[in-house]
């Protein structure tokens, strides 16, 4: 091939969500399932109304201008890492604004691994951890989100430094998350490795999740030196601030002085890839933070219930029909077991042709509760097994 790379995945990229997507909404009669983003009960996309009034406060020429450094605007990155962190690190920590979360996670693989490396991510997960992969010819291996053995065998395997990827809670497609034990057995695993561990938290969906989703985070305090933890953030799903392209991505280690030398490192990177992230964004996002937290809060609970009622009623209709699902806790999707990838393609389009538009994912479909408004939702598992 002329011009590009040598090293340049040749296989087309199509993204199949995407394809999906647009069919759904091509289709007045249909059952959107499809999306990765929050939709309201009446199904418009759902937003926040204290991030539009104050988007709303900022002058066209505060708009236009560059944010101040690669790195993010120092008032957002800190307010965005207490809202982030809630008081629970003690250790020490730094962190750069990123667009969105993609781009933290982006920056975590650029930042840490070499060509030939390994990367270590959920068997069935976020589809763009594997083009992420690919396109830093990483070797790759794959772990049970369900069972820790597989998960620690996977480490044990892996010559050279351990990069984990872990997707929980709210985990895309499945909704699985760790409990506070298994994450201290995770925890604990790494520490006892001896050699370097990154462990890369994708905590998109962190703020959609129940109970007290950051307990974990204490654990962050009594890491042993060869761990660096990466936490990486969305203004996407948090704040349904899709396309503003914004998040964060915080590093934590006990070397105060590694984490600069980390952060200078991560800067280049930005730098020399978007240069400067969207300036109106971080300077919203911080007034959010800062001036309407609690009305943040409070349209969130109602958001996250908003959801869960939804992944109820799915889940309890499920069983009662017999539709096998992923064990799920919290998140934006349900997934129906289907191990076999090619009864599950055929399954896939005899939803389609039943006006029912869903994911495929690897061993299963996902369903995206996100996007389904409860009365839809009613009756939704029953169809879909009958289909089956
Ligand atoms: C698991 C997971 N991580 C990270 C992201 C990143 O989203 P964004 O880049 O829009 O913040 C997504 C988006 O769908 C996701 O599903």
């Amino acid at each position: 091939m002329k011009f590009v790379r040598k090293k340049e995945n040749t296989e087309r990229y199509v993204d199949n969500i995407f394809s999906v997507v647009n069919a759904a909404k091509a289709d007045p009669n249909g059952i959107n399932a499809t999306a990765g983003c929050l939709y309201d009960e009446e199904g418009k996309l759902f937003t926040f109304k204290c991030v539009f009034e104050e988007e709303a406060k900022i002058p066209a020429a505060r708009r236009a201008a560059y944010a101040s450094s690669p790195a993010g605007n120092s008032d957002y990155i800190e307010l965005v890492s207490d809202f982030v962190l809630d008081g629970r690190v003690s250790n020490h920590h730094k962190a750069i604004a990123t667009p969105g979360g993609t781009g933290a996670i982006a920056t975590a693989v650029s930042s840490c691994l070499d060509e030939g490396d390994h990367i270590i991510y959920p068997k069935i997960a976020w589809g763009n951890y594997k083009v992420i992969a690919s396109e830093h010819n990483l070797a790759v291996s794959t772990y049970d989100v369900y069972d820790l053995d597989d998960l620690f065998e996977k480490i044990d395997a892996v010559e050279g430094k351990v990069f984990l990827v872990i997707n929980s809670p709210c985990e895309n497609p499945l909704g699985q998350a760790y409990s506070l034990d298994e994450w201290k057995k995770i925890i604990d695993k790494l520490n006892s490795l001896n050699k370097e561990a990154v462990l890369l938290c994708d905590i998109a969906y962190i703020d959609y999740a129940n109970g007290d989703p950051k307990a974990y985070f204490s654990l962050f305090n009594e890491l042993s030196d060869n761990v660096l933890v990466l936490l990486c953030a969305s203004c996407s799903k948090a704040f349904s601030y899709y396309g503003q392209r914004l998040g964060a991505l915080i590093a934590i280690h006990n070397d105060e002085g590694f984490l600069d030398h980390y952060i200078n490192l991560c800067s280049r990177l930005a730098r020399a890839t978007w240069s400067n992230l969207n300036n109106a964004a971080m300077i919203n996002i911080a007034a959010v933070l800062k001036d309407r937290r609690e009305d943040y809060e409070r349209e969130l609970t109602a958001a996250r219930k908003m959801l869960k009622d939804r992944s109820e009623l799915f889940i309890r209709q499920a069983k009662d029909c017999g539709l096998e699902l992923y064990t799920s806790c919290d998140g934006f999707f349900v997934t129906i077991v289907c191990k076999d990838n090619a009864s599950r393609d055929q399954f896939h389009q005899k939803l389609i042709d039943a006006h029912i538009y869903t994911i495929k994912v690897n061993q299963g479909i996902r369903v995206g509760l996100c996007s389904v408004p409860l009365k839809t939702v009613d009756g939704l598992a029953g169809r879909i097994k009958e289909l089956m």
